[in-house]
């Protein structure tokens, strides 16, 4: 196959050059599902210590910074998505002593520690929803929402829950009904009082005098309620739970959110934290406006366009890539995290699954913005989704089985080695390790040149000592290949070019760089026989190139 070279954008548009300082751009995430990673004292779930036991691990992996999912007090009926303490670690994770030293340790080694800050929901067992519920009158009553119903057992409009059914749930206490956008054991905070946003802004004010370089706010798209409570229009078909679909109009997006972001940002930014967002964007107007009108919300909200392309598409990948990387602030990549199945399976073919990781990789890392990984990924974690409803533990899966599986699948532990328990725990781990931990785990990848894990480390290693993988535009070549995605990356002073085959033959492209002054094509990493010879690159089914031109 021969492909002309097609300088189809200007690299000038991606008008970055003056940000580079700040840390987060050129940093690498990884996502900690802190049940799942290590347990410390055995008793089957993952801990503080136990993430601090690895710190040199994710060094040497290439990780800059670790977003740890919630480790506070928690009831875990969302496993720790429902906080009873903002300020305080769960004792099934350990201490705050415990969370000091963490920080302290992952200091010494210049690793960055980001927390996940629920806002748009407590616990129903926090302090202030047990006042708030306690009577009408309530110092909190208005720290959440509560409403009449509509009429005996009617609740007040016609919003359904994320996690099944009505999103109210009627109080018996004082007879009104409280909101809540999860399950109803996460009451939805009220952020029209004032009172609840100097709360929550203290919270990050607390953690990050205490060594936290920044948060990853949960579910900040649903943080504003429309007051007058329309209902929602409802749409064809039902969801997993059986109930009607509907377009969240009236509970979802609304631009009171951007009020509490700027806040949030002007006391990041007295700390150079960095704010990461669960932003489920559907086009880039909406991508943009979570960066703020002057740069002043979210340094890293995450695109989430790639988990929605759930085939190896040459052409899909390109469409999303141009899309995020002409968006007005810095792209945020992502894969894998606890909510989505893994990568692995949702572009693997079965077959060649190790060599999908690597082209996955050989993609992400390699783009013009900054990645967050998730843990496991990096040795081709599958997903190992319950086989029987006992099993469940996610909420989701206990009330949408079987329709709905929920989300255990990708949180199994962490595969450390080939002994028992994947190396996790000595103690029974509170979801089962996957079969594949006797292959895929890392100290058997570290001993091998060619897993998915040495890949990962290789990838990582040049990005972070090379300025075009750092800080170069994106430059799109070939746009019509419909089975090789490539593209350079170019600074003033590298250039590197990347190419992808993203499907299971070999493939030739020919490139021609001399207008651009170089003549030669000398290669940096590429996995298997792929290779460059003149102007061709060739690659092996699924193979990735990574070149730099001379
Ligand atoms: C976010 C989290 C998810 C959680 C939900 C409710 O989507 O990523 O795990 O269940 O918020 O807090």
């Amino acid at each position: 196959m021969c492909a002309a070279f097609a300088a189809a954008q200007q690299p000038e548009q991606n008008a970055s050059k003056t940000e580079g300082k700040q840390w987060w751009r050129h940093a690498v995430f990884y996502e900690i599902y802190p049940r799942s990673f290590a347990d410390s004292n055995n008793d089957g779930v993952g801990d503080l210590m136990g993430i601090a036991s690895k710190l040199g691990y994710l060094k040497d992996l290439g990780a800059d910074a670790i977003w740890i999912t919630p480790c506070f007090p928690s009831p875990q009926v969302d496993f720790g998505y429902d906080v009873s303490d903002y300020e305080s670690i769960d004792p099934v994770y350990g201490t705050l002593a415990d969370f000091d030293t963490l920080a302290r340790e992952a200091k010494r080694r210049g690793i960055h520690i980001i927390l996940d800050f629920v806002v748009n929901h407590t616990s129903d067992q926090h302090k202030w929803f047990l006042d708030s519920r306690s009577s009408r009158t309530s110092a909190h009553r208005d720290w959440y929402i509560w409403r009449d119903g509509k009429g005996p057992g009617q609740p007040p409009n016609n919003w359904i829950s994320d996690f099944g059914g009505s999103a109210w749930t009627f109080d018996a206490t004082t007879g009104q009904y409280y909101y809540h956008m999860f399950d109803k054991a996460q009451p939805d905070l009220n952020w029209r009082n004032p009172a609840v946003k100097d709360a929550m802004f203290d919270v990050t004010r607390w953690w990050y005098k205490r060594g936290v370089s920044g948060f990853r706010l949960d579910a900040v798209d649903t943080l504003f309620e429309d007051p007058s409570l329309h209902d929602n229009p409802i749409l064809p078909g039902v969801n997993a739970f059986g109930d009607p679909k509907e377009e969240n109009k009236y509970n979802s997006k609304l631009p009171e959110v951007h009020d509490v972001l700027r806040g949030l940002r002007k006391i990041a930014d007295e700390y150079d934290a960095a704010l990461i967002g669960e932003t489920w964007t559907t086009d880039i107007d909406e991508l943009n406006r979570y960066y703020g009108d002057h740069d002043d919300e979210l340094q890293l909200p995450m695109d989430f366009l790639f988990t929605t392309v759930n085939t190896l598409s040459a052409a899909e990948f390109r469409r999303q890539i141009a899309a995020v990387n002409a968006a007005k602030g810095w792209p945020t990549y992502v894969i894998s995290n606890h909510d989505i199945v893994r990568s692995y399976d949702r572009y693997g073919d079965g077959q060649h699954n190790d060599q999908i990781a690597k082209l996955m990789a050989g993609m992400y890392l390699t783009l013009r913005g900054t990645p967050i990984m998730y843990y496991g990924e990096e040795i081709g974690m599958k997903t190992t989704p319950p086989m029987r409803r006992e099993d469940v533990k996610d909420p989701i899966g206990l009330k949408g089985w079987p329709q709905e599986k929920g989300r255990d699948g990708e949180r199994t532990p962490m595969q450390w080695d080939a002994s028992e328990n994947a190396g996790f725990s000595k103690g029974a781990p509170w979801l089962p390790v996957p079969d594949t931990y006797k292959t895929h785990n890392v100290a058997t990848e570290s001993k091998d040149a060619h897993s998915v894990l040495a890949f990962y480390k290789e990838v990582l290693k040049l990005r972070h000592t090379n300025d075009a993988l750092l800080e170069g535009d994106y430059v799109a070549l070939d746009e019509t290949d419909p089975n090789v995605l490539s593209y350079l990356r170019a600074s003033a002073s590298e250039t590197v070019l990347v190419v992808l085959n993203m499907s299971g033959t070999k493939q030739t492209s020919h490139f021609d760089f001399t207008h651009r002054g170089f003549s030669k094509v000398r290669k940096l990493i590429a996995t298997g026989q792929s290779s460059a010879k003149g102007n061709d690159v060739t690659l092996e089914p699924y193979g990735v190139f990574l070149g730099e031109l001379k």
